[in-house]
């Protein structure tokens, strides 16, 4: 497996995974299915552009999962803050994926600016939770029924690492 900078044309299998837990489960809390042109606009803005990142991890050719920077909240003082977002595609979990991704991940960042990054996980997502400890994020707090997806109401917990 390798992990490497993503390309305009690994987009499609990047945009099949997130796909997934989009309309099949509450781990994230979008509802709606990102248009490829919206995936190439996120793309084109705030990681060919710059200073966000879209890693994949390839096996046999196969794009198994990704991670993504973003900004973390719009204000100005939040430009050294970041919010991570890995997905690993379904029937590969558990297998190292994600742990490659971030490992490829913190690497670059070290060479930043970048000072915090943020995990905001949907709960209940042990998966996640479990995770992000071992990769040493820290609880900042949850909210509670922040989100409403499925006809259910959803806790929201802050994950916090330094940089
Ligand atoms: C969370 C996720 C990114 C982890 O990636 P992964 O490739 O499965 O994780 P790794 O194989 O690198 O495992 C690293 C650690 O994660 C934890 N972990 C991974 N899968 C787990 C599971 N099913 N249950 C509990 N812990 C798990 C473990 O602590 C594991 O370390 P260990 O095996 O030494 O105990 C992946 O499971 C995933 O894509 N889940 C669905 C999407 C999602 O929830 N994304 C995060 C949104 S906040």
């Amino acid at each position: 497996m390798i992990v490497r900078d993503a390309a305009p044309g690994d987009l499609p299998a990047v945009a099949a995974i997130y796909t997934h837990y989009v309309l099949r489960t509450t781990v994230t809390f979008n509802t709606h299915v990102m248009t490829p042109r919206e995936w190439t606009q996120r793309y084109t803005t705030s990681v060919a552009e710059g200073p966000y990142h879209l890693l994949v991890a390839e096996r046999e050719q196969q794009v198994v999962g990704y991670v993504e920077t973003q900004r973390f909240r719009p204000k100005p003082a939040y430009d050294r803050s970041l919010e991570l977002s890995v997905y690993v595609a379904p029937d590969e979990g558990g297998q190292g994926v994600g742990g490659a991704l971030y490992a490829a991940l913190f690497a670059r960042l070290a060479a930043t600016e970048f000072h915090r990054a943020y995990a905001v996980v949907a709960l209940p997502n042990d998966a996640s939770v479990r995770f992000h400890e071992r990769w040493g994020f820290v609880h900042r707090g949850t909210l509670t029924e922040a989100g409403h997806k499925f006809g259910r109401y959803l806790d929201v917990a802050y994950y916090e690492r330094a940089l």
